[in-house]
């Protein structure tokens, strides 16, 4: 991805020892008395710990009240941490107003959808859209930034944290307001308006820009148009806060880099991060898994999306966990090397930091059950001993860092509008998950052993010469273009059902579908045909499928059937297709296989695009590859031992010739292929 104009990526926190992994966590010291302040940073040396985030959650204690500020304990801990090496990256505090605020101006809390009030009590009750809490956060990201610009420890800011996390959503007036201006700024015109919207349904015509809302409750079904607007101008409500945080910032201290922590993982979903990280100095992700059968799988797939959304340079993982977490129904604590996996998996993927929630576990507070690198037990723990182990690990990877990531034979395309709006209301399915689709597919890669990149839809599409697009269902006329383009220079394109199927405004193209991709594919559908929770059809290929099908027609000649419906209410007709286009190709999948039947189906399309595994045949499906500069990355998929002798390689650290479970071994080859990755 090209970087935005004017804007100084990638600038990397100030850390003098340009060669090594960052190794931290958040750290909240005023969770604790002043003695423990002596042990904590004891136990970070003994571990490794090279960076803490401080002060994400502490606006009430460092200006307790509106004109009273209380430093003291944070020069001593910024003072602290220095002279035991570790570098600090500090948080603008924003993230939870106090209650001195929140009592003078109950106007900053966000409100529902249902016109209630989200109350005080846990965090990040605030509307990004307040001028009132604006003009508060902004006095306390310039009083911070102006108190520790010269101090030695500060390596980055963290601009207030998991922005969204809590308040992706708010349906106040001052959104309303600032809604109608961004549409404003969108449509220009009401009549422009008017027609994105479809509003000639059901009466919805505004001749008034304050007759305009956010979709707060209504009857039934709200506007799909108004309620997909109102998720871009979310994320660039939150976006508008970050950048007026920043601007403070690059004000006060110009040679500091700026981030905030992304959220790329499973449920989250409400923030375009594809917009956003072009807006950070260097991207930032937190990443905590979700038990089944892909956890790590998952995982794989958010550090992968997360290095491609930093265009393949090195990126922080600012947060994941030692262990259980606490948030889920039930936080299942990971088993023995599972933390060291799931660490060096993001550093494979280019993390160039692991970093954890947190450092000492909670006494008290709403997150006491949350798993940290400090646990309840003290040092004398196997958690302890795990992370201690771990930053030996990261100290022996030392080399690794700064390199970038080697962009892969094949993509997955990753869109956040698509996403959004193929899990809209009032769909031919509610079932439909994107994210999981999406997974599925990334799954049958990691079973065929081939190395693909998770990529935003507007990467560098051409380098890839196997392009796997699942649901892309916002297809405006400018991506169809770039797809039709990648195709006829000879790339293999992959999508599925529900794609190609709306423009930029939720609007159908007509004529059949996949509307947008209808040429391009060779087929046409007049009808879809989804499946209740109770069936599956047969193909012909040994595959099944759930959830969705298609009554696919073939429409070009050069299209081919790859497999059809051998039972169920589609018996006889086309289920894949593919359809070739001078050296290049445009193939169709109507039903959801999930990951065993995309594997069979994979293997067949990967190879007629000429896409092979670099794994020698008996560690495919076994081993995750990545690969950053000279260096690849085993990562062990199962609970045995492997032998990797027959891969080439030098291995980094006290490696021998055995993968051991969950293991994950780091071999530096003698042969440098080109490792750019503008
Ligand atoms: C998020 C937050 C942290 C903490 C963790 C717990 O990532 O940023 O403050 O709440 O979740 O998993
Ligand atoms: C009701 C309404 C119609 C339409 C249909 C859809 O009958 O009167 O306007 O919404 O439902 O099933």
């Amino acid at each position: 991805m090209q970087p935005q104009q004017n804007h100084r990526w990638l600038r990397w926190p100030s850390d003098p020892s340009r060669s090594r992994l960052a190794f931290g966590a958040d750290y909240n010291p005023e969770q604790w008395p002043r003695h423990i302040w002596d042990a904590d940073v004891r136990a970070m040396q003994v571990a490794g710990v090279n960076i803490v985030s401080l002060g994400i959650f502490s606006w009430a204690r460092i200006q307790p009240q509106v004109d009273v500020w209380d430093f003291g304990w944070l020069d001593e801990i910024m003072d602290l941490l220095h002279a035991h090496g570790i570098a600090v990256d500090l948080a603008t505090a924003t993230a939870s107003p106090p209650p001195w605020l929140t009592t003078m101006h109950p106007e900053i809390l966000p409100v529902d959808g249902d016109g209630r009030t989200i109350w005080p009590g846990a965090r990040q009750h605030w509307r990004p859209t307040s001028p009132i809490f604006r003009l508060h956060a902004l006095r306390l990201t310039r009083a911070l930034a102006e108190r520790y610009r010269d101090h030695p420890a500060l390596t980055a800011w963290h601009v207030n944290n998991e922005l969204g996390g809590d308040n992706a959503y708010d349906y106040s007036d001052d959104a309303a307001t600032a809604f109608r201006d961004w549409l404003r700024r969108r449509y220009g015109t009401l009549d422009a308006l008017n027609r994105a919207w479809a509003t000639t349904f059901w009466s919805q015509q505004y001749s008034d820009w304050a007759q305009i809302l956010p979709p707060r409750r209504a009857t039934t079904h709200l506007n799909p148009t108004q309620q997909l607007d109102f998720k871009r101008f979310s994320s660039d409500a939150l976006k508008d806060h970050l950048r007026a945080e920043r601007s403070v910032l690059y004000e006060v201290t110009p040679d500091i880099a700026v981030t905030t922590n992304f959220m790329v993982m499973g449920w989250s979903k409400a923030l375009n991060y594809a917009d956003w990280a072009a807006e950070v100095d260097f991207v930032a992700n937190d990443h905590y898994t979700t038990p089944g059968p892909q956890a790590h799988d998952e995982l794989s797939f958010s550090a992968n999306l997360t290095s491609n959304l930093a265009g393949g340079r090195p990126w922080y993982l600012m947060e994941h966990s030692t262990s259980a977490l606490n948030w889920q129904p039930i936080n299942v604590a990971k088993g023995p090397g599972e933390m060291a996996r799931d660490s060096l998996t993001h550093v494979a993927h280019g993390a160039d930091a692991v970093c954890f929630f947190q450092w000492r576990q909670s006494a008290a507070g709403a997150e006491k059950y949350h798993s940290a690198m400090l646990p309840h037990a003290g040092v004398d723990s196997t958690i302890f001993r795990a992370v201690t182990d771990l930053g030996a690990t990261l100290r022996d990877l030392a080399e690794v860092a700064g390199t970038t990531r080697r962009p892969s034979g094949a993509a997955i395309v990753f869109d956040w509008e698509s996403w959004w709006t193929a899990e809209h209301d009032a769909h031919p399915s509610d079932r439909l998950r994107y994210r999981q689709e999406a997974l599925d597919w990334y799954t049958a890669f990691l079973e065929l052993g081939i190395r693909a990149d998770v990529v935003p839809v507007d990467a560098p599409l051409h380098r890839y010469g196997l392009l796997v697009a699942p649901i892309l269902h916002v297809v405006p006329g400018a991506l169809a273009d770039r797809l039709r383009g990648y195709v006829a220079d000879g790339g293999h394109l992959v999508t599925t059902y529900f794609s190609g199927i709306v423009d930029e405004h939720d609007h159908v193209w007509l004529d059949g579908y996949p509307g947008a991709l209808r040429d391009l594919l060779g087929i046409r559908i007049e009808e879809f045909a989804p499946l209740s929770d109770e069936q599956s059809v047969e193909l012909d290929n040994g595959t099944v499928g759930t959830l969705w099908t298609d009554r696919v027609d073939v429409k070009d000649p050069a299209t081919e059937v790859l497999a059809r419906y051998r039972q169920g209410g589609q018996t006889g007709r086309p289920a894949i297709t593919r359809r070739a286009v001078g050296s290049g190709s445009a193939a169709y999948v109507s039903t959801r296989l999930g990951p065993a039947g995309l594997t069979v189906v994979l293997a067949d399309l990967a190879q007629r695009a000429g896409i092979d595994s670099e794994l020698p045949p008996d560690l495919r499906g076994r081993v995750e590859l990545a690969v950053r500069g000279p260096y690849w990355f085993l990562i062990n998929r199962t609970g045995q031992p492997l032998d990797i002798s027959n891969v080439d390689g030098e291995r980094l650290g006290s490696g021998t010739a055995v993968l051991a479970p969950r293991g994950v071994a780091v071999l530096r080859r003698a042969t440098v292929p080109g490792t750019a990755h503008e």
